[in-house]
């Protein structure tokens, strides 16, 4: 098929690369001139494992990016709004990409024969019916279902394995306005290995904050045994692990730490804890969910100042900054409220992270940065790591060995040494 994607942040581009691998023809448009720029060189704007090889190899080819959206839409029978949604203060979603997009669609959609819109944006139940649909069709002068379609079809992609997650989905969601949309986007899936629901729009815009506050409620509720498996000189890892043999649990987001960060979870929960307490509920659970994660990281923090107590002047070295390995990404890292109060408390900050060092810098420009872990250690008081990056999976005791003091304290599981403490273990 001929695809149009609105937007190039990571579930852009990754959906975008990923359908060129399932043989069919793309356009991206982006309005930042800078991004498509780059893209159209061949560099991906994100680290994201996959993008740049799929770049060069689908450039030029079935794979193309530009600023214009009217030739874009034009030229292809189905497009994907893959806009942001960010977090405006108060938890709300701020829909103002959104809107626009769906202007900019609705105005080509006026020439065009059936042509199906399809919001991948992360969005709260009703937000397609209630802005997209009333949007498209105001300025297409078309009514939705007769002169377009209309699909919701959340992306469950994970930072760092995108393209991957992509081209292999556990599900794919169809929130359809009616068959024929629904119809028309399963095709564009006919060749993906996977089971695929069709739900109503607002099923689908549920599902995924569903999805991901439940993951997350995971992960608080590891912490939460975490915090209690300290106490007691348990490690909370053999305990998950007892208790993720249980099928209907299952493993995975049990690895207790720090707490959860990133551009998803966080602002998704809070989100959902709006959208609840605006219909008059308490969202007691999610609360708690994003209390626990709130807290999390400063328990980092307490166990170093059990074996320090004055931070003022003690060098400090934090491995990994990154929300979690295999990205350069620092949305809602942990990482930032433990330098913020390491700093607060006047400690010299060493980072080193293998990617996400050039975004921390911008909000840390004022602390030591170094170019390998090794250098970072040099004369550590203490070591924190708060990402887990293969890369210190092997560091051994001799790269550990000139620290000043041995304070090596993990907030995410991963050394394989005797000296080591953990947050939850
Ligand atoms: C998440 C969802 O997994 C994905 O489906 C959705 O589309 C976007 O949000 P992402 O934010 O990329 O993906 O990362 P994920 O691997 O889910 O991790 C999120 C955060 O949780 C990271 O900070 C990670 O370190 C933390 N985490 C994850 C834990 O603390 N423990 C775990 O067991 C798993």
């Amino acid at each position: 098929m001929r695809i149009s994607i609105i937007g190039t942040g990571y579930v852009g581009l990754s959906t975008g690369i990923g359908f060129a691998y399932k043989k069919n023809t793309v356009t991206c448009v982006d309005v930042d001139k800078e991004k498509v720029k780059k893209i159209k060189s061949g560099v991906s704007p994100v680290y994201e494992p996959g993008l740049q090889e799929g770049l060069k190899r689908f450039l030029g080819k079935s794979f193309d990016v530009t600023l214009d959206l009217e030739r874009a839409v034009k030229e292809s029978e189905i497009s994907f709004i893959c806009v942001p949604t960010p977090s405006l203060p108060d938890g709300k979603i701020d829909l103002g990409f959104l809107k626009q997009a769906s202007k900019d669609l609705g105005k080509v959609l006026r020439e065009k024969d059936y042509h199906v819109v399809v919001v991948k944006s992360t969005v709260v139940p009703g937000t397609t019916e209630n802005l997209v649909v009333p949007v498209l069709e105001k300025e297409s002068g078309k009514k939705a279902g007769k002169g377009f379609g209309v699909c919701m079809n959340p992306e469950f992609l994970r930072e760092g394995s995108a393209l991957k997650d992509f081209l292999n989905p556990d599900r794919v969601v169809i929130g359809e306005y009616d068959k024929r949309s629904g119809d028309f986007l399963e095709k564009l899936y006919k060749n993906f290995k996977t089971q695929i629901l069709r739900t109503s729009i607002k099923s689908a815009e549920l599902i995924k904050y569903a999805s991901n506050s439940f993951l997350a409620m995971k992960i608080s509720f590891a912490n939460e045994i975490g915090n209690f498996c300290k106490k007691l000189g348990i490690d909370v890892y053999e305990v998950m692990k007892g208790v993720g043999m249980d099928f209907r649990i299952s493993p995975k987001f049990l690895n207790a730490g720090i707490g959860f960060g990133g551009s998803c979870f966080p602002k998704d929960v809070k989100a959902l804890v709006y959208r609840i307490k605006e219909e008059g509920l308490k969202p007691a659970l999610l609360e708690s969910v994003l209390k626990l994660n709130e807290e999390q990281p400063m328990k980092i923090i307490e166990i170093l100042k059990k074996r320090i107590r004055n931070l003022k002047g003690k060098n400090i070295c934090v491995l990994g900054v990154a929300f979690k390995p295999d990205t350069d990404d620092i949305r809602e890292a942990p990482s930032i409220k433990i330098v913020k109060r390491l700093l607060k408390e006047k400690a010299n900050v060493i980072v080193y992270d293998p990617k996400a060092m050039e975004n921390f810098r911008r909000l840390f420009p004022r602390i030591e940065y170094s170019d390998s872990a090794r250098k970072a250690l040099n004369g550590a008081d203490a070591c924190l790591i708060l990402t887990e990056w293969n890369e210190f999976k092997n560091l051994n005791k001799k790269d550990f060995s000139s620290m000043r003091r041995k304070i090596i304290i993990e907030g995410r599981k991963i050394l394989n040494i005797k000296e080591k403490e953990g947050v939850c273990w």
